[in-house]
């Protein structure tokens, strides 16, 4: 098994990275809260994006939630200012990775892409650097096949929001080193982060459990056993669920829950993961939940108040 007690040679390798360089690929949702919680822990962050004006965004976006964290009293307004020092931006990745010790990528999920970025980190980090992707659901093996390194990459699968949960997934591909994933396991402790390290299967775990879940309250809506606030009222109050699985399905967007689902029944061949045709057709129509304003409830900025969708009335 890969999780074994760290050994001295891989504490002093983990103590490198101590305050060290850390390059996020992706400014995105994710990426800039990646980037929050290494600035914190006081590593040298720097974000790499395509789209400059995914770069302004996230340092944005990072001061707005530091100044939550503040007026929470979660963090002082002095180390808000150290850990926003600690961030700078590049958008050219041969510039953004050149002194990396480790890369968390957290670029869009397309796996052309990710392949990509993956020969490029490959070609211009150093040697010793790790390359970790914080994908949702493609193979850490495969990716790894993209580089010289395999035993070198590994997946560290933050929850959204970043700052607020404290899973970190790390996922070993077939052949990520022992070495590398104690690393991993180590550093996220140094997050505040309570690492769970699992092998590198479709949908891993996460995904894996709450995929078939959310499919089956979709299927249980499709077939009329119950309307949308009966099945989210029994999963909340019956089973202690902060949300809903038909709310957090419109949260993580439909295309997503759609695209994972696809993920679990071409990677395992079982019919059981086929995803609900009534969620094929909501992705099909541009319903995909609170980034289109609409799924399975009616979402209207500014307000908390669920609605359900009108369809579903
Ligand atoms: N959003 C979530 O809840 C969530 C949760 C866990 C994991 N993930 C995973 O995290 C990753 C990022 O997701 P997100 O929601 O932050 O996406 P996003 O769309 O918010 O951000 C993606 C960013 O990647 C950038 N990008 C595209 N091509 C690039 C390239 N070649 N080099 C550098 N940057 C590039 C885009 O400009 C964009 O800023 C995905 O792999 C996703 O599966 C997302």
């Amino acid at each position: 098994m890969h999780n074994s007690p760290l050994g001295e040679k891989e504490k002093l390798h983990f103590m490198n990275l101590n305050g060290g360089f850390v390059s996020v690929i992706g400014a995105g949702t994710m990426g800039n809260g990646i980037a929050h919680v290494f600035a914190q822990a006081g590593f040298n962050v720097t974000i790499v994006d395509v789209s400059l004006a995914q770069l302004d965004k996230a340092v944005a976006n990072i001061g707005k939630n530091f100044d939550r964290q503040v007026a929470k009293g979660i963090v002082t307004e002095e180390q808000k200012t150290t850990a926003l020092a600690n961030i700078t931006t590049e958008s050219n990745i041969i510039e953004g990775v050149k002194d990396a010790e480790l890369i968390i990528e957290a670029a869009t999920e397309n796996i052309d892409l990710k392949l990509k970025i993956f020969e490029q980190l490959d070609m211009y980090a150093p040697k010793e650097c790790i390359l970790a992707t914080n994908t949702s659901s493609i193979s850490i093996t495969k990716i790894a096949a993209a580089t010289s390194r395999a035993g070198k990459v590994i997946g560290m699968h933050f929850m959204n929001p970043v700052p607020v949960m404290k899973l970190v997934e790390i996922i070993n591909g077939y052949a990520t080193t022992k070495e590398v994933t104690n690393t991993i396991i180590e550093l996220s402790k140094q997050l505040g982060k309570v690492p769970c390290a699992v092998n590198d299967y479709p949908g891993f775990i996460a995904n894996r459990i709450l995929m078939p879940m959310i499919n089956e309250a979709i299927y249980s809506l499709y077939e009329g056993v119950a309307g949308v606030e009966e099945i989210d009222t029994v999963m909340k109050l019956g089973m202690a669920h902060p949300m809903g699985p038909l709310q957090l399905a419109d949260f993580i967007g439909l295309d997503v829950c759609l695209s994972i689902l696809h993920v679990l029944h071409d990677g395992f061949g079982n019919p059981k993961y086929a995803p609900c045709p009534l969620l094929v057709n909501m992705v099909m129509a541009g319903k995909l939940g609170v980034k289109s304003s609409e799924g399975f409830y009616t979402f209207t900025a500014g307000s908390k108040e669920l609605v359900v969708s009108e369809r579903f009335r």
